[in-house]
């Protein structure tokens, strides 16, 4: 089954928002490498390089299923960014958003009976839930224990594989 034209458009414009996400996490880890946190920026390349890594996935399951795939411009991102807290908080929402991003998708493939469809981006469904658990962690560690935890977890997210 070949891909319709509209999941077809839905899988551009999540291959364009994936590198726009990757771009997102290695503007933050910018940020961190300037304050010194390297842990963090350690983190934030490595988010960086899933979401390189989920462009990729998309991009040769839509050219698998004979979609027309072109690469577009990618949206300049933030660049200014406040405490640690606010830029976690800012990559739990975002994940939100990327969340709902690939819901719409499962719609559109469950209009057009694309079960093949349908059943690959189930796994985007179940990466967001991990993706939003972990920013919400992050998240609800740097509240509960204030900032003061920074220098902790800026060691602990340093050793992310
Ligand atoms: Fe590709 Fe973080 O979602």
């Amino acid at each position: 089954m070949v891909l319709s034209q509209k999941l077809a458009s839905a899988f551009n414009e999540q291959v364009n928002a994936e590198m726009w996400s990757s771009n997102l996490y290695l503007s933050m880890a910018v940020h961190f490498k300037k304050v010194g946190l390297n842990g963090f920026a350690h983190w934030m390349e490595k988010q960086a390089e899933e979401e390189m890594d989920h462009a990729r996935k998309m991009i040769d399951y839509a050219i698998d299923r004979g979609g027309d795939i072109t690469i577009g411009q990618v949206n300049v991102v933030p660049t200014a960014w406040g405490s640690v807290t606010e830029v976690f908080e800012h990559v739990y929402k975002h994940e939100c958003y990327v969340s709902e991003l690939i819901d719409k998708m499962v719609g559109i493939a469950k209009e057009d009976k694309d079960y093949a469809s349908e059943d690959f981006l189930y796994g985007f469904v179940r990466e967001q839930v991990e993706e939003e658990a972990t920013a919400k962690t992050i998240v609800d560690q740097l509240k509960n224990y204030g900032e003061c935890h920074v220098g902790i977890l800026d060691h602990r997210l340093g050793k992310r594989d």
